[in-house]
């Protein structure tokens, strides 16, 4: 008999709880995130799928559980590891914070200048490098201010990217953009993550659209994780809970052909 393929955890939450004064908001949440793949939270608003990601990079604790990244417990790690830690990390948050007194170009560079000993040289090869995989070339002089939503956006992935992230957090990471920009957001991350192969953690409300990126998908719910599986099994799953969500929030499933091959472009 062949074993199967030893499958490494990068992230596990292990009967999570946590609280907000008498709102318990996660009740025992277990999840695994497999190296290399992409998982997808979803779930209604207010359920705690930014809390779980906040757990994931050590700004909240867990009251009970344990939240364990390559197997080190957060909770149990100084600061100093915690901040080792977080050099792997790439994060782009719901709302995206560029630094509006700083042009494109600086703002992507700022975590090279901040967290490593890079010169301005080996700096210059590497934002480049980023603002073009983000389709962003000849905007290096440009403030926020002058760049359009999905070029924000863009920016902010490139910046989530400089570091060479093993693990990436996104959070809405097409909030507020129109249904093309969303597209075009998921093909750049599609393509990057074919090149740069990292794993990746994803919260998002473009149900089923997301679907065609994930390769797990997790519904917190009631303060549970309700499955975390293919979304192939999601859509056809007869838990209850995943049925009703997938019946409220995807109606039809249908992706159009030219979509999908947009999104998978270049990958
Ligand atoms: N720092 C905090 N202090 C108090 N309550 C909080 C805090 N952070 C989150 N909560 C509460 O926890 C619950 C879950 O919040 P969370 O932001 O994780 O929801 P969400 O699933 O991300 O929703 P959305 O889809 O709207 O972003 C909410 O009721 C929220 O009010
Ligand atoms: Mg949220």
């Amino acid at each position: 008999m062949v074993d199967a393929p030893q499958k490494n955890i990068a992230i596990e939450l292990i009967d999570v709880e946590r609280s907000f004064g008498r709102q318990q908001v996660l009740k025992k949440v277990n999840l695994a995130v497999e190296e290399g793949t992409t998982t997808v939270i979803v779930g209604a608003s207010g359920q705690g799928k930014s809390v779980i990601l906040k757990h994931m990079l050590g700004l909240l604790k867990p009251d009970r559980g344990q939240v364990l990244v390559y197997g080190q417990d957060l909770a149990k790690l100084r600061k100093s590891q915690l901040k080792e830690v977080r050099k792997d990390y790439g994060v782009l948050f719901q709302n995206v914070a560029l630094f509006d007194s700083m042009n494109v170009f600086d703002n992507v560079a700022l975590p090279l200048r901040e967290r490593t000993d890079a010169s301005e040289a080996e700096i210059r090869a590497n934002v480049e490098e980023k603002l073009a995989l983000m389709d962003l070339e000849g905007v290096n002089e440009k403030y926020p201010a002058q760049l359009s939503g999905g070029m924000k956006k863009r920016v902010g992935l490139a910046r989530a990217l400089v570091m060479n992230p093993r693990i990436v957090f996104f959070d809405e990471p097409t909030t507020g953009l129109d249904v093309s920009k969303s597209n075009e957001i998921y093909r750049l991350f599609h393509k990057t993550q074919a090149r740069l192969k990292y794993t990746a953690v994803i919260v998002s409300h473009d149900v089923p659209k997301i679907f065609k990126l994930a390769d797990h998908v997790a519904l917190i719910s009631d303060g549970v994780i309700e499955g975390c599986m293919s979304p192939e099994e999601f859509q056809l799953s007869d838990n209850p809970t995943i049925r009703t969500f997938v019946r409220e929030t995807m109606g039809p499933i249908y992706c159009s052909e030219e979509e999908e091959r947009f999104i998978h472009e270049e990958a």
